[in-house]
Order: C-alpha cells, then sequence, then structure tokens
C-alpha cells in the first residue's frame, strides 16, 4: 500500500505532461484513432487493410479511389447505407454508424494506400 502510494506520488507531477503528449501524439496521428474506430464497428470483421477479406481490402480501396475528389463522401455514404456492385456481387450491409464517424473511417480508408 505504501509503495502504491510513493508509485503515484513519484507519477503525478508528469501526469499532465503524459495526457499533454498523448494529446498531440493522438491529434498528429488521427489514422491510428480511426483503426480504433473501424475495430470498434467491426469493419475489420469484414476488411483487412491490406487484402481483401469480405469485402476489399481498404490499401485497394485507396488505390482505387485516389485520383478521386469527392471519394471520402461517397465512400462515407456507402459505408452508411451499405451496397453491391463496386467489387463483386457480395453486399455491404448498413453500418450503425453516425455521418462524422463514416467519414472519419471513410478519410482513414483512403488514407491507407
Ligand atoms: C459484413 C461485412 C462488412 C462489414 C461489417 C463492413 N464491410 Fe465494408 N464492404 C463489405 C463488402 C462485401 C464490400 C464490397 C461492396 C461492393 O462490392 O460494392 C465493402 C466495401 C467497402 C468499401 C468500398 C466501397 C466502394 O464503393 O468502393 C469501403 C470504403 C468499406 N467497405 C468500408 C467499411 C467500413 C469503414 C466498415 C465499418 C463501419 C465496413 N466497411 C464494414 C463488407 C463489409
Amino acid at each position: 500500500m505504501q509503495r502504491l502510494a510513493v508509485v503515484v506520488r513519484s507519477l503525478y507531477p508528469n501526469g499532465l505532461a503524459v495526457v499533454a503528449l498523448a494529446l498531440a501524439v493522438g491529434a498528429s496521428f488521427p489514422v491510428r484513432a480511426s483503426e480504433v474506430l473501424a475495430r470498434e464497428h467491426n469493419c475489420l470483421n469484414c476488411h483487412h487493410v491490406d487484402r481483401k477479406k469480405i469485402g476489399p481490402g481498404f490499401k485497394q480501396v485507396a488505390e482505387r479511389y485516389a485520383k478521386q475528389k469527392d471519394a471520402a463522401p461517397k465512400l462515407a455514404e456507402k459505408i452508411i447505407r451499405g451496397g453491391a456492385g463496386a467489387w463483386g456481387a457480395v453486399a455491404m450491409p448498413s453500418n450503425p454508424v453516425s455521418n462524422e464517424e463514416a467519414l472519419v473511417l471513410a478519410r482513414w480508408v483512403l488514407a491507407t494506400k
């Protein structure tokens, strides 16, 4: 118990710095945050980042739409509604994500190439 108190006391002065660092890292690596989001929303049950699973690999998606300027909002809409035909006969079901989350996920997918 006493030992724990010492550890906590010696860690505490750096607590704020650690939080600030975590925020800074989070802000400069939104890509990582989005991978967590993709995991949370079960996207990775059907998608691998680097190769086909049930759906296309996210890198393949990123390569296909690399030159398309409005790709992010279009993909965001498809993520929300689901659909088939772009990669094969298997359909993506609709996904329970908000508009903002869908856009973050679409941008992340497009950044995986
Ligand atoms: C049940 C399986 C499944 C889940 C869960 C799933 N997908 Fe898909 N996804 C697919 C399939 C299958 C396709 C191919 C659809 C097609 O051919 O049009 C696809 C296509 C896509 C595409 C490309 C769309 C296009 O028009 O080129 C993106 C981007 C995508 N998924 C992102 C996501 C994200 C982000 C999530 C999580 C919120 C997710 N998917 C969850 C199966 C899934």
